[in-house]
């Protein structure tokens, strides 16, 4: 059972309900330019702007993408592009029935004092942004922070200062109307293990939510965006499935509020089908029952296939959008808990 909203912020709590409700999920289609320029040039595909709108075309208009996808978040250049036929990104994710997210965050820039770490920087100004966003038809937005496990990192400076980052966006959305999504990226590069990772995590995590309370963050209108809890991609051991799908959860139940809308995970650079796999045994009964939603919100582990299919050329459209409604339909099925991939 569901307890009424909080008062005032009924249609964002509908809204963030509605991005987790049922068996669908979010897709991240928000890389920065260089990102996805750095994709392309890995294939060869031209590094342009109508190169881009046109891999962000075929992505909105695979046909079915709205079965399995509840929402989709977009970045500033591509939520004012069209289709070759003219029709704007926007209208075509309303008349597949997904909601319209936004990337919102400007990267993550150097953080001063503390070498190999970041901060991630956007807030000057946001308010003006959102604002223009929500009028455009933006329903949520994003903002991704980034902590890398290493030799005496994160350090305390650098996890605070982006948990106090994510919580003046968060406040702000709210504000604007927009529901956040709060994502506070644990990277998987490195050597450490998967209990290193899931200490690390809830650190985070702790702080994030010390953050959103301070700042009156309504934690039933927000979705947080975590990283699962894995070993180090350098090293050797690398946990079976149910083993990190416990580790995550074990760290979310200690560290995020029942009360949050839903967890929507970031896939970082696991291959689609390990994504998947381990969203499925996260949704297994085994492990339930859950406080909140256990979903999606991938980028690479729904594009990537797809992305080498099309290359860049016309002709591959088709494939490439089977190849990638495979991959949202996959996940669609883990969380049932099927591992269908
Ligand atoms: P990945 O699933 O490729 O990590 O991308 C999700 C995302 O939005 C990262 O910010």
């Amino acid at each position: 059972t569901l307890l009424p909203p909080p008062a005032g912020l009924g249609s964002l709590v509908d809204t963030a309900r509605l991005l987790v409700g049922g068996d669908k999920g979010l897709l991240a289609i928000d890389e920065s330019t260089s990102t996805c320029n750095r994709r392309f040039a890995r294939l060869g595909i031209a590094q342009d702007e109508p190169t881009r709108r046109a891999w962000r075309e075929l992505i909105l208009t695979t046909p079915g993408l709205g079965d399995a996808i509840s929402g989709v978040i977009l970045v500033d250049e591509t939520i004012r592009q069209r289709t070759r036929g003219g029709t704007a990104f926007l209208t075509v994710l309303a008349q597949a029935g997904i909601t319209a997210g936004i990337k919102v965050d400007l990267g993550a820039t150097p953080l001063a004092g503390h070498p190999g770490e970041t901060v991630t920087e956007g807030l000057d100004g946001l308010r003006q942004r959102l604002g223009e966003y929500a009028r455009m038809g933006a329903r949520f937005a994003k903002w991704r922070a980034v902590l890398t496990i290493g030799d005496g990192t994160p350090s305390r400076a650098c996890v605070t200062a982006n948990a106090h980052a994510l919580a003046r966006y968060a406040a702000l959305c709210q504000e604007a109307g927009l529901v956040p999504v709060v994502e506070p990226e644990v990277l998987t590069a490195g050597e450490h293990t998967l209990a290193r990772c899931e200490q690390v995590t809830e650190d985070v995590l702790h702080e994030v939510f010390a953050q959103l309370d301070t700042q009156g963050v309504v934690l039933e209108a927000i979705l947080l965006k975590p990283s699962m809890v894995l070993p180090g991609s350098d090293n050797p051991t690398q946990d079976p499935v149910d083993a990190a799908a416990a580790a995550t959860l074990r760290c979310l139940r200690r560290a995020a509020p029942a009360a949050v809308a839903g967890i929507a995970f970031l896939s970082g650079g696991q291959s689609g089908d390990l994504a998947a796999a381990r969203l499925a045994a996260m949704n297994s009964p085994a492990l339930a029952p859950l406080p909140w939603p256990v979903s999606f919100s991938f980028g690479r582990a729904i594009q990537e296939p797809a992305l080498s299919i099309w290359g860049g050329q016309d002709a591959n459209t088709e494939r490439a959008q089977q190849a990638l409604l495979r991959r949202a339909t996959a996940n669609r099925d883990a969380r049932r808990g099927e591992d269908t991939s």
